[in-house]
């Protein structure tokens, strides 16, 4: 089996050094078992997020020259705006430091206390965002979506029959949005069809309820639709992406991710009244209306990007590196979640570590086990993600307790997977040896990222 070969060649690399097993241990303790409290120096592949880590072009880089850092009313503003409207369709957009500065304007806009957000399963941010004005977010995915093993290729979708009881049982004055992410993250990388979307504006539309996407991975989430959903074989991803953004009100989209940048995000809309609000809010939290938090070089290399990141050679290619790695893991019998997802391969941690009971932290305890086996970096996407829950405080146990293994863009070759699927392997060959963790350190909002932990004797 072969690699995907890049549509790109390479003019400039970054010297990574492999770390020694003494430095890894002492980095992992270090570290309280947190992969995100290494520090990067101490990484040999970093897998810990797709998120501003992609490789930008020259063509990028060399719009970062044209950067026109004028207060207000900056030509790269202007450049983003026409982006946003070739590629996703929308008229008008507020530019923000990154994602969660878009979902922090649209989602304290729209919630008000009491309030219930379905969403094709939450994520970290968005949930967070969607609490701290006092609403809830409430699961509507497909059941498909909660086990690893099912391989329905639209994972993604939303269940309307779950929507339709949540109207039921808190009446429509409750709910004023429903909130679908594309290629859902926490579910794996896995995409939301168009019939599915399609579907849920009529409902939509029949109850008088606005749709708001996180489309964040719109592009990658179009790849797929293109490449699985009948109708769509020989359609421009743009048209795609623009018939997936018709049956929206709005989004919020972290450019760290498909536009290929280290920063920048918005939220982008054809709604008078959403863009007017969000717009005024816009420069009491991030910065101007016409630059949001972001430099003039930044909106232009997001500009450039969000067209790059929608060329189809280009998503062939990064989705089969993602789906090269899977296969590797797969082919040894590694526990994943099927169907490959777009931006990462996900380790189902329950089935990697059966031995490792719920209140130990089986996804935390295989990241770390994976740092040490490897200076390889993933991600928890598990119970320790997932936090408490808001009213009885108890922790959350999700179906889905996952290692995130994700794949920045443009950015490592395929030696680079195989290396890693090699030495996770290796490590699953072994893994009776791996032990618990106790958490010894946790912080009240997205404990994830700050969390500390000590290993429990085997
Ligand atoms: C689906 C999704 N929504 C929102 C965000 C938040 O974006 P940012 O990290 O740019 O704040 C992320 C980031 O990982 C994401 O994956």
């Amino acid at each position: 089996m072969n690699g995907p070969v890049e549509p790109f060649k390479i003019k400039m690399v970054e010297r990574v050094g492999m770390p020694d097993e003494q430095r890894r241990n002492n980095a992992i303790i270090e570290a309280g078992y947190n992969t995100f409290l290494l520090k990067s120096e101490d990484v040999f592949i970093d897998l810990l997020t797709d998120s501003g880590t992609s490789a930008m072009s020259d063509y990028q880089w060399a719009g970062l020259m044209t950067g026109d850092e004028a207060y207000a009313g900056s030509r790269n503003f202007y450049h983003l705006r026409e982006a946003i409207r070739d590629v996703l369709g929308y008229t008008s957009y507020v530019p923000c430091h990154q994602g969660r500065g878009a979902e922090h304007l649209m989602y304290s806009y729209l919630v008000k206390p009491g309030q219930i957000v379905p969403r094709n399963m939450y994520f970290t941010t968005s949930k967070l965002h969607v609490e701290l004005p006092g609403g809830r977010m409430v699961d509507i995915i497909i059941d498909e979506a909660h086990d690893p093993e099912n391989e329905y290729l639209f994972k993604g979708n939303v269940d309307l029959k779950k929507l339709q009881a949540l109207i039921d049982e808190f009446g429509l004055g409750k709910i004023v949005f429903v909130n679908v992410e594309m290629n859902v993250n926490m579910a794996g990388g896995q995409p939301i069809s168009m019939q599915n979307l399609r579907e849920l504006r009529k409902f939509c539309n029949d109850y008088k309820l606005k749709i708001i996407f996180d489309a964040t991975r719109s592009s990658e989430n179009a790849f797929f639709i293109r490449d699985r959903e009948k109708g769509y074989e020989n359609v421009p991803i743009i048209e795609i992406l623009r018939e997936m953004m018709s049956y929206s009100d709005g989004c919020i989209y972290s450019c760290k991710k498909d536009a290929l940048v280290n920063i920048g995000g918005f939220l982008a809309t054809n709604d008078k009244e959403i863009f007017e609000n969000t717009r005024n809010m816009v420069v009491v939290y991030e910065g101007l209306h016409t630059y949001g938090g972001m430099a003039g070089r930044d909106m232009e290399a997001v500009a450039r990007g969000l067209r790059e990141g929608a060329q189809y050679e280009y998503l062939k290619y990064r989705v089969n590196q993602v789906r090269y790695l899977g296969e590797l893991l797969n082919k040894a019998d590694v526990p994943i979640v099927k169907p490959i997802g777009g931006h990462a391969v996900f380790l189902n941690a329950l089935k990697f570590l059966p031995h490792i009971s719920r209140n130990q932290w089986p996804a935390q305890t295989l990241t770390a086990a994976i740092y040490e086996e490897s200076a390889v970096r993933s991600m928890e996407r598990g119970a320790v993600s997932k936090g408490r829950d808001k009213e009885t405080g108890q922790n959350i146990y999700p179906a889905l307790e996952l290692v995130r293994l994700t794949i920045p863009r443009r950015v490592y070759t395929n030696t680079h997977m195989e290396y890693t699927a090699n030495s996770i392997i290796n490590l699953f060959k072994k893994k009776d040896t791996i032990s618990g963790l106790k958490m010894v350190y946790e912080p009240k909002y997205l404990r994830f990222f700050q969390s500390r932990f000590e290993k429990i004797s085997l």
